[in-house]
């Protein structure tokens, strides 16, 4: 059956790089989720999928930290005989100076077919993409789009919902600098969702915030009619020191600690990691019924399997 979805899902996927949520189709992304699914078992596990790359390679080249997003990364490629071929910025030649399009073209001109690419700075994947012969694909980009969490967090949504249509998804945290909560409000608006976000002035929003995204000033107001909840760290490594909100004010507005989530027992939390723990979210909220945060871990394995395929179809 896994394979029989696969083969299907090649069909109808193909695009030679996922720079960001815009380069999707709502077709595409469900066309992703729906494969997504279709490789988890029943007992909440992956399964291996039919189809396998073996004589394809793709190189993980990370220039900023990461967990989630490179090992799941890592393990969606060996899920599909894809050799995966890890790089960190520190310990190789840029530690000598080397550039980030200079780097590239070396891992081009070793034939690479594919890099998966953390960056801090905006633009930086697509100059990559325009001056090399590699797939990009996205795997988090300054404070502009991250668009395998965004559709991961769909996919994780879509298990426990039957549709984003009429939802209501409130987004609350570092929403400034945050490259997520750009890439969930593109895709949550367009699966047919509302959203309403909010956040610490220095953090609550951005300059091309659309129009019909609402704006909240505390967490209680976002939890009075929201369906499911996405909840963003302070991104600290981002911040200028006169930014930082204090932690005692920021816990009485914008955390979503256990009390709070306990009067409204139909919301579902999403986060898309890491969590400050006891900052943004209670410890325990980790653990509850409601939140898809352990959960959303295992799509990014899912969803990174379907975005690879899509980009190795035939
Ligand atoms: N959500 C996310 O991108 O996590 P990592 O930084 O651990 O990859």
């Amino acid at each position: 059956m896994v394979g029989l979805f696969f083969a299907l899902f090649l069909l109808f996927m193909a695009g030679r790089h996922l720079l960001s949520t815009y380069d999707l189709t709502v077709d595409d992304v469900k066309s992703i989720v729906t494969e997504a699914h279709s490789v988890l078992t029943n007992d909440g596990r992956i399964g291996t999928p039919d189809v396998q790359y073996p004589d394809r390679r793709v190189v993980l080249a990370f220039y900023e930290a990461s967990t989630r997003t490179r090992i799941s990364f890592e393990t969606a490629a060996q899920r599909l005989g894809i050799t995966s071929i890890h790089f960190q910025a520190t310990g190789s030649s840029v530690e000598k100076g080397e550039s980030l399009l200079d780097t590239m073209h070396t891992l081009d001109a070793m034939d690479v077919d594919a890099v998966v690419l953390r960056h801090g700075s905006n633009g930086a994947h697509a100059s990559v993409a325009a001056e090399t012969r590699m797939s990009v694909i996205n795997a988090g980009e300054g404070t502009t789009a991250h668009p395998t969490q965004a559709l991961l967090d769909v996919s994780a949504i879509l298990e426990r919902r039957p549709s984003l249509s009429g939802c209501r998804i409130g987004i609350v945290g570092d929403i400034r600098h945050s490259r997520v909560a750009r890439s969930q409000i593109d895709l949550f608006r367009r699966l047919g969702a509302s959203v309403v976000i909010c956040g610490p002035e220095t953090m609550a929003t951005f300059d091309d915030m659309p129009n019909d995204v609402e704006q909240r000033s505390t967490i209680d107001d976002v939890l009075e009619d929201v369906n499911i909840l996405s909840m963003l760290r302070i991104q600290f490594e981002r911040l200028n020191s006169d930014e930082v909100p204090s932690l005692d004010d920021y816990r009485k507005r914008y955390a979503l600690t256990t009390k709070r989530l306990a009067n409204h027992k139909d919301v579902l939390v999403i986060h898309p990691g890491p969590v400050n723990v006891g900052i943004e979210v209670d410890a325990d909220i980790l653990t509850s019924q409601q939140s898809l945060i352990r959960r959303q871990v295992t799509h990014g394995v899912a969803v990174r399997m379907a975005v690879l395929s899509r980009l190795f179809a035939p």
